[in-house]
């Protein structure tokens, strides 16, 4: 299967874990690992895009994936038909905003007609589970509606 995996981090860990998802696949598929901020360059064709994204300042969006919102809400990128999945990266300690860009990226693919083929899920950076047990196993789910 041709992967895309996107990432959009402030300092880091969604580049790292996007990097592990890429090595962990990367035997079975064929993957390109790209940031959200080089949309352009990324722009899809794959058979299943994931999206690792984290939450900043107050509920936000990374700085570097406002472009590429910006540009799908303006039709300047198009997602339709393509299958994603959204993998978040948040802290619970910020109470009703924990991994709320995932969540709107995830509302904002969907609007666009993005096809989400499953269940969002997010790491919370104090809880006890590492972040890369947690996309690893979400990540053997997604793959796992795909085939069945
Ligand atoms: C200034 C700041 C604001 C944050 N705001 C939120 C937030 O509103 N909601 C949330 O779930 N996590 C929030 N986080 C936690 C990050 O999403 C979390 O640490 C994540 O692992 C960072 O991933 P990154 O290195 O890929 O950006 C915030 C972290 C910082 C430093």
């Amino acid at each position: 299967m041709k992967i895309t995996i996107l990432f959009a981090t402030e300092t880091g860990n969604a580049e790292t874990l996007a990097d592990d998802l890429h090595d962990e696949l990367a035997g079975d598929h064929e993957v390109r690992t790209a940031s959200l901020a080089d949309f352009g360059k990324a722009a899809s064709g794959a058979d299943l895009s994931l999206l690792v994204i984290s939450t900043y300042g107050d509920g936000e969006l990374p700085g570097m994936a406002k472009n590429f919102f910006a540009a799908l809400e303006a039709g300047d990128v198009t997602v339709r038909g393509e299958r994603y999945a959204v993998f978040g990266l948040g802290d619970r300690n910020y109470g009703a905003t924990f991994g709320q860009a995932s969540r709107l990226a995830e509302e904002n693919l969907a609007k666009q007609g993005a096809l989400i083929v499953a269940e969002r899920d997010v790491h919370d950076a104090s809880g006890p589970e590492f972040m890369d047990d947690q996309a690893k196993r979400w990540c053997a789910g997604v793959l796992q509606k795909l085939v069945s």
